[in-house]
């Protein structure tokens, strides 16, 4: 008899919620089926960043279902979500500037310490893998994070998000603000945590041109509502697409 295939990284059935009497999302589904990379596009205000947020439980979910690898977790609190081993990397970065970059790789693994047996639990083995995808964080460990370059701080945000070992992603605009070369290379290390490491990722980008390059698959918000959703390709090929979100490329 086949094996019964495993239930997906992340499933959103109907899924809403709201800012006191504004209503950020409304009806949303969205399913990362395997450990793929899904793109998220939508313009200012559409609600990409409130979509990334309720997966964590901030702000909750007012109606509808959030299952990731097949269990609940809609009503979990956000430390209980992320020990579960989903890790966001917030707009704008937020990494702790005034502590040094080992500081802040050391706060990444103190959300998720009870994620794995606390005995067993290694930060230095995790330390050596982010520093073995991100060698000039080990070259900058003592530096103060707020004198990275902003390449380096985004390099630094993903680091941190990577030392919990999550299995799903959640990378909102990892190459706003960066020249066209760091874009290149965020986009391919992105690239390379999905295929290597096999986790699930989720990823917000304004640059839509180059994520949905990258997907498998890619959903489109407007107004809090997923509007449109297929391939990374069909969504590029979409005159509605290309009109709203890819103007001039
Ligand atoms: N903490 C908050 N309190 C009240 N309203 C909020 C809050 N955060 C976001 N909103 C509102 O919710 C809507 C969606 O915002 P959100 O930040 O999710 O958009 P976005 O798609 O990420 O936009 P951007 O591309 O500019 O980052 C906006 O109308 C915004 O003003
Ligand atoms: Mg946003």
């Amino acid at each position: 008899m086949p094996s019964a295939s495993p239930p997906p990284p992340l499933s959103i059935h109907g899924l809403s919620s709201r800012y006191g009497r504004i209503q950020a999302l409304r009806d949303i589904d969205l399913v990362i089926s395997k450990a793929e990379i899904v793109t998220l596009i939508g313009a200012n205000g559409a609600g990409k960043t409130t979509l990334l947020m309720t997966i964590c439980g901030n702000p909750r979910a007012a109606t509808g279902e959030i299952l990731f690898n097949g269990e609940d977790i809609t009503h979990l609190p956000t430390h209980e979500i992320i020990r579960r081993g989903i890790a966001l990397v917030p707009e704008g970065r937020r990494i702790f500037s005034r502590m040094s970059v080992l500081e802040n790789l050391q706060m990444g693994s103190i959300s998720v310490q009870g994620h794995k047996d606390p005995g067993h639990y290694d930060r230095e083995e995790d330390l050596t893998r982010v520093f073995a995808r991100f060698p000039i964080l080990k070259e900058r460990c003592h530096q103060r994070a707020g004198t990275l370059s902003g390449g380096e701080q985004q390099m630094l945000a993903i680091g941190r998000a990577l030392m919990g070992h999550p299995r799903l992603l959640l990378l909102d605009e990892p190459s706003l603000g960066l020249a066209p070369m760091l874009m290149q290379k965020i986009f391919s290390i992105i690239q390379e945590i999905n295929q290597q490491e096999k986790i699930a990722i989720l990823l917000v980008e304004q640059n839509a041109y180059h994520a949905l390059k990258l997907a498998g698959r890619g959903f489109v918000l407007a107004n809090g509502r997923m509007v449109m959703s297929g391939t990374g390709d069909e969504l590029l090929a979409s005159e509605a697409v290309r009109a709203a979100y890819l103007e001039g490329v």
